[in-house]
């Protein structure tokens, strides 16, 4: 795989490239000032919205009903009575809330800029040179976890048992879910087992410390995830906006219990674009640091994904495929 380490704010000294791990700012630095075309312009941002609300431990049919409608509007949903356990989210929410309050020194032990990297901390992406309002520890995850966890940080001391048993119980709600969607979607039951999930899971733990002026920051760019499916552990703390018939809405903030779910452009091509993939980012605070915890069930590094054939015409042809098949490593809207 051809990988390219990106080079994030060269112009900050070492122990101020992650936001968290600098002085505190009383105001933005210019290198995360982003340009007025990216900036979340109160005009942007018109209203809020909570999202569909789905109980898991209701019947099959509905419950597959409102994950189809859900994907069909908002493309973002929560799910309750999931699964993981309530100290399963409570104990992962606090180790990483104290792994970003560590010493600079701890959190810089496993800085690194090179993408390729799967276990690193980072802060941002960058819009040309500028930065976005956002430190990251991000996770590789193999499934089963087998010694993986022993590249993941030691401080705090239960990050590591905390996570892994986060990220299995959560992986077994995304696998649910796409089983539910198979069915909603009338695919062949297995066909989100094998390589399209095989990949192991992506952790990234996405810190927005307080930023000094959030009309002129961005915690994370508009984007689409890329994968399949997203399951969010998203805090107390509002920021997510989703984009919907054209405006960017906040969501505001799940229930305790709640996971939000959404899909990837990864769906959009299985289902020849029946589905879509949401765009969406993050908008800052100037009162609160907000800490999300987002796992990606990821394919086998180098699969080719194309349209399922359920969803391409028959002999009359008249459901062309919209999307070429792809290696998913070289995937691109
Ligand atoms: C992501 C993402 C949203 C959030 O990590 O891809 O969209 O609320 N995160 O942090
Ligand atoms: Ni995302």
């Amino acid at each position: 795989m051809l990988c390219v380490g990106l080079k994030i704010l060269p112009f900050l000294p070492f122990m101020e490239k992650l936001i968290s791990a600098g002085p505190a700012r009383t105001s933005v630095p210019d290198c995360f000032i982003l340009p007025p075309e990216l900036r979340p312009s109160p005009r942007a941002s018109s209203g809020s919205a909570s999202l569909p609300v789905i109980d898991l431990g209701r019947g099959r049919d509905e419950v597959r009903r409102a994950i189809v409608d859900a994907c069909r509007d908002i493309g973002f949903f929560q799910v309750v009575n999931h699964g993981v356990s309530e100290p399963a989210m409570r104990d992962m929410e606090a180790v990483c809330e104290e792994f970003f309050k560590l010493p600079a020194a701890d959190k810089m032990a496993y800085y690194s800029e090179d993408t390729c990297m799967p276990n690193r901390v980072f802060s941002g992406d960058m819009y040309g040179d500028k930065g976005y309002w956002r430190d990251c520890l991000r996770l590789a995850c193999s499934i089963p976890v087998g010694d993986t966890s022993k590249d993941w940080p030691d401080k705090p001391r239960r990050l590591r048992e905390v996570a892994e048993n986060f990220a299995v119980q959560t992986r077994g709600v995304g696998m649910e879910l796409l089983r539910l969607l198979c069915e909603g979607l009338e695919l062949r039951p297995d066909y989100f087992e094998g390589d399209i999930t095989g990949g192991g899971l992506a952790i990234k733990v996405n810190h927005y410390p307080p930023s000094p002026d959030p009309s002129l920051t961005l915690g994370m760019r508009p984007h689409h995830d890329k994968n399949l499916i997203t399951l969010l552990l998203a805090g107390s703390v509002p920021g997510l906006e989703v984009a919907y018939k054209g405006e960017w809405i906040s969501v505001e903030p799940v229930a305790p219990d709640a996971l939000s779910v959404n899909f990837g452009l990864l769906l959009e091509v299985v289902t020849n674009g029946r589905l879509k993939s949401v765009e969406h980012r993050v908008v800052n605070n100037s009162a609160l640091a907000r800490t999300s915890v987002a796992v990606f069930i990821l394919p086998v590094a180098g699969s080719l994904i194309g349209p399922a054939e359920e969803f391409l015409g028959g002999d009359d042809n008249d459901d062309p495929p919209s999307y070429r098949p792809a290696i998913y490593n070289q995937f691109t809207r």
